[in-house]
């Protein structure tokens, strides 16, 4: 049986996941600040405007405007599109008007996404929430529940979804661990220096119904060109890896935190 697969728009992660996402897929985009999920996810939109799907974009880190400028450094008029009626930026951060949000409450995001999906017609659609840890920055407890809500809601409107998580820079662990859980994949991202240099990496952890790669590539970031996948690289476990102690109490804090949640989804 053949899959139909939307095209991340990074060439090179198209053909670790096997030619893309699964539709109607829930993606989770994990990594630490910096290390190119949003990149990620405006060329995720990009390639949508090119293939004719609907595209939504939900940013609560930067602004509408924000996002547009860095696609343009990186050669995608997402602006123009959206002045098209193509694609429309849900503005959580500093958005005054109708595609905008004034609270980060899940439930008022998933109705303005759905508003959008309206007035952008029928049809395939792609959906970016950059971030998704905004939506429980305050009650990291809610990650699981909120993350099936969206995902069994948001299904119904054939959506293909790019979530991103944070992870924070000391001990790598998602802020909430809800999305995760709940994402039929997961595009981790992360970063490292190494002779006085930044470098940043990717590998694909989970994609449900594919037999993707399981090697780690080096992610490239190029003004007018966007992201390219370099590799495979060879890596030692060590080199990510966090100090033992700092790593139980994190197991520790989690366990107290899942506890909390009735256990939904998978
Ligand atoms: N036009 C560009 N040319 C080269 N590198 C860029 C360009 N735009 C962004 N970058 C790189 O991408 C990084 C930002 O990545 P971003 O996707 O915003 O990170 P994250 O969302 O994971 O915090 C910048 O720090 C910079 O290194
Ligand atoms: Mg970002």
């Amino acid at each position: 049986m053949d899959i139909e697969r939307l095209s991340t728009g990074v060439k090179e992660l198209d053909r670790i996941l096997g030619g893309g996402i699964p539709r109607g897929f829930l993606v989770a985009v994990a990594g630490e600040p910096g290390t190119g999920k949003t990149v990620l996810c405006i060329h995720f939109s990009w390639q949508g405007v090119l293939d004719g799907d609907k595209v939504i974009y939900v940013t609560t880190e930067e602004s509408r405007e924000s996002v547009i400028r860095q696609a343009e450094t990186l050669g995608m008029r997402l602006g123009d599109a959206v002045a098209r009626g193509k694609a429309i930026i849900i503005d959580a951060l500093l958005g005054s008007d109708r595609w905008s949000l004034r609270s980060l409450n899940p439930e008022d995001m998933v109705e303005k996404v759905v508003e959008a999906k309206r007035e952008l017609g029928y049809g395939r659609a792609r959906l970016v929430i950059d971030s998704m840890s905004a939506f429980w920055l305050d009650k990291p407890a809610m990650a699981r529940k909120y993350s099936y809500y969206l995902k069994k809601v948001l299904h119904k409107w054939d959506f293909t979804i790019l979530a991103t998580t944070q992870y924070a820079i000391t001990t790598s662990e998602a802020f909430g661990f809800g999305l995760e859980h709940i994402a039929d994949g997961i595009i981790r991202f992360r970063r490292v220096v190494r002779g006085g240099r930044l470098r940043r990496y990717l590998l694909v952890e989970k994609m449900r119904q594919t037999p993707h790669d399981l090697r780690m590539y080096e992610v490239v970031i190029e003004p007018g060109r966007g992201m390219r996948l370099v590799g495979p690289v060879e890596y030692r476990a060590e080199d990510f890896a966090m100090p033992r102690s700092v790593y139980s109490k994190i197991v520790e804090a989690r366990r107290r935190v899942e506890e909390e949640v009735p256990d939904e989804g998978d």
